[in-house]
């Protein structure tokens, strides 16, 4: 395990754009104007810089998140809740074949610590990694400024249900949250509960498309129920996932508004498996051996249920669960 990670802000490390250069074991980050650039002993890739930044923050925003996050179909992490995998073309067919792929586990502090490092120094003034593309200013240029009021924004997560007495929200005008351009239709009335006496701080409900109708970011699940292990998860899209996302668990979405478009492929080679379109409404279970990326035209709401236990990788493994939801 790799626990050594460098940047050389200190010293002549600022390029000619005023980026800071970053390395972690045998990986280094670059960016110029327009790209990140990423060296690792066997290879060199490059991601559009606007890319690369919306997936960074979703990385270290969810804490690499379950199973395998892709940047791209080149470069990611893959998360065993601990300690972590980065890697280049280990799930890309050809790099594997071509014997250029290149993996490296490192402690979760140590490269979550990178990654917020990275993301602090090359996010500029005015550009938002969570915000869609048309809510916030540019990633390209050189260095100028920064913006760790949005990139160190928190996921909001429940410790029981959204509404229950002391737990976040983002519900109303109060909070300073407004309706997103989006979602102006959408009815802010909240439900009205009559509980028995005795019961008023225990019996609680809100109105979850008016919740969504007020998040500020984009591909950003909140947590707004969690029983044992089961956690909804809903999030407002719009653009594209900046991630492609491989599972290590059955993943239920119901598509709460609006559409969007799935391209769904094999998690280990990037092999094309199914596309699929969900309107409002219409609910799937990506299986847990695929890798997925969504397109949303327009601002949509999307519920992620998720089974969060730890165990699931390894009952999989083991043959005590199966990839898929259901067996017909
Ligand atoms: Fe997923």
């Amino acid at each position: 395990m790799t626990d050594t990670l460098n940047n050389d802000t200190a010293g002549a490390g600022v390029n000619d754009a005023g980026y800071a250069t970053f390395t972690a074991g045998g990986f280094t980050f670059r960016r110029d104007e327009y790209f990140a650039t990423i060296e690792w002993p066997t290879g060199s890739h490059q991601l559009a810089i606007d890319s690369f930044l919306r997936s960074m923050q979703r990385d270290v925003a969810w804490g690499f998140f379950y199973g395998i996050v892709n940047f791209d179909e080149v470069f990611g992490t893959m998360n065993h809740y601990g300690n972590v995998d980065m890697f280049a073309g280990r799930f890309n067919e050809a790099y594997r074949k071509a014997e250029v792929d290149y993996s490296e586990n490192f402690d979760h502090d140590v490269l979550i610590e990178c990654f917020k490092a990275i993301l602090s120094d090359w996010t500029n003034e005015g550009y938002d990694p969570f915000a869609a593309p048309m809510e916030t200013g540019s990633a390209f240029g050189p260095s100028k400024g920064t913006n760790d009021a949005a990139v160190t924004r928190r996921r909001v997560v429940a410790d029981r249900m959204v509404g229950v007495p002391g737990d976040e929200q983002i519900r109303s005008d109060e909070t300073g949250f407004p309706i997103n351009r989006g979602f102006e239709d959408v009815p802010q009335d909240e439900p009205i509960v009559r509980a028995e006496a005795g019961y008023e701080d225990e019996v609680c409900s809100f109105n979850l498309f008016a919740y969504l109708s007020r998040s500020d970011v984009t591909w950003n699940p909140s947590v707004v129920s969690a029983c044992k292990e089961s956690l909804y998860c809903p999030t407002t899209e719009e653009y594209i996932l900046p991630v492609i996302h491989g599972n290590d668990r059955v993943e239920w979405f119901v598509q709460l508004s609006d559409e969007i478009q799935w391209d769904v492929e094999d998690r280990d080679t990037g092999a094309k498996r199914a596309r699929v379109v969900m309107k409002a409404g219409d609910v799937a279970a990506m299986p847990a051996d695929i890798r997925h990326q969504g397109y949303s035209p327009k601002r949509s709401m999307l519920l992620v249920w998720e089974n969060g236990s730890p165990r699931i990788p390894e009952m999989i493994a083991k043959g005590e669960a199966t990839v898929h939801p259901v067996d017909f």
